[in-house]
């Protein structure tokens, strides 16, 4: 089996900012309501005309230079999206035309939240398999186009992003050293678009039920992520035949500051090992852990050698864990 590593990334964020006091504007909350609940300050929102493929584009496009890696080289290119361009082609189709990367396979991945790591460690298998030798993982979406800006218990939560990274062969011991991915469909209720699938196809009535915007049971979300962070960690850690004392940072999925938090605690990890940055974002589902990741880096607080667990729980309900020696 040859080891798996990052070789480069690049995230993106649409220019325009929404804050919180913008969305106090929008529906009946307040600033300190949602800094208190959630963390989030402010979120960027995609253009008019703008869609996930394109913000998808820009960060491949990041993390093919930062890898120093062209386009033609790309075997296999991966989004991990639940708010794809439409419903088909897929949106890494799209991406491939955006870059040229005529030589690359091309498809989706739905994982909501959790399907940056579930792409990452689907991309790795390719590479350890011997089959690629260069894949893109990309975690792109604009939730701002199913977000029910009336709902106020989901509005504030939510924005646009795309993080993208370039997978290849690195040096034995590093890279990609220990896996978790779980799966719940039972608890697939508590974090949906009901509508416009072919359950319920998109109709007059579906639309004025508002059921093409997520619909979420934050509470019970809320405690199965609290739950899930750490379990997934630990199982990733003992996968790869460590434990949280090793951990130089956990990377969580930024949904919200006070699941990172009660994460951190169940590793037994201060806040300083966590990657925090939901403040500017809000929850850009599977974008979230690799914009935050290339901020880390970008700024060297992650340096070689550092031991970094990527953990996610999202809609499904599923969980992802990757333990990543830089
Ligand atoms: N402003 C003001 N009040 C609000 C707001 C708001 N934006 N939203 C909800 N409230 C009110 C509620 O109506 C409720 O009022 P009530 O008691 O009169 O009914 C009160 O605040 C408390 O509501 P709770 O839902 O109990 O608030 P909680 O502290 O649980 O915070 C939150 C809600 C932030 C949604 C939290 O539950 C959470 O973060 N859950 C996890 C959500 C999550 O991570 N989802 C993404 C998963 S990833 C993916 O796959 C997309």
């Amino acid at each position: 089996k040859k080891s798996v590593g990052i070789l480069g990334i690049g995230s993106y964020v649409p220019a325009k900012v929404v804050t919180n006091k913008d969305i106090e504007k929008m529906v009946d909350t307040s600033d300190e309501w949602i800094v208190e609940r959630t963390g989030i300050r402010e979120r960027h929102i995609a253009a008019a005309g703008e869609a996930t493929s394109d913000l998808a584009a820009i960060a491949a496009q990041r993390a093919l230079e930062d890898a120093g890696v062209g386009a033609g080289e790309i075997e296999l290119i991966l989004v991990a999206t639940a708010t794809p361009d439409m419903y088909f082609p897929a949106t890494a189709c799209l991406v491939q035309s955006s870059l040229k990367a005529v030589n690359a396979a091309a498809f989706d991945l739905s994982a909501v939240c959790s399907g940056f790591v579930y792409g990452l460690v689907t991309g790795s298998q390719f590479i350890m398999a011997g089959t690629y030798r260069k894949v893109l993982v990309i975690g792109a979406e604009t939730f701002s186009r199913i977000t029910d800006w009336t709902d106020r218990s989901t509005c504030a939560i939510f924005g646009d992003g795309a993080g993208a990274v370039v997978l290849g062969e690195t040096s034995p011991g590093c890279g990609v050293l220990g896996i978790h991915l779980g799966a719940d469909g039972a608890g697939g209720d508590l974090l949906k678009v009901p509508a416009g699938g072919s359950r319920q196809p998109a109709s007059a009535e579906t639309i004025s039920q508002r059921l093409h915007f997520v619909h979420m049971n934050g509470n019970e979300v809320y405690k199965f992520a609290v739950k899930i962070m750490g379990e997934a960690a630990n199982r990733a850690l003992e996968n790869a035949n460590l434990s949280p004392a090793d951990i130089t940072y956990l990377v969580p999925h930024q949904a919200n500051i006070r699941i990172c938090q009660a994460a951190a605690k169940r590793l037994g990890l201060p806040m300083e090992k966590v990657l925090v940055n939901i403040d500017k974002y809000g929850n850009t589902s599977a974008a979230s852990i690799p914009i935050v990741l290339d901020e880390a880096l970008k700024s060297g607080r992650v340096k070689n050698g550092d031991i970094l667990v990527l953990v996610g729980f999202g809609g499904g309900l599923t969980w992802a864990a990757s333990v990543v020696k830089w």
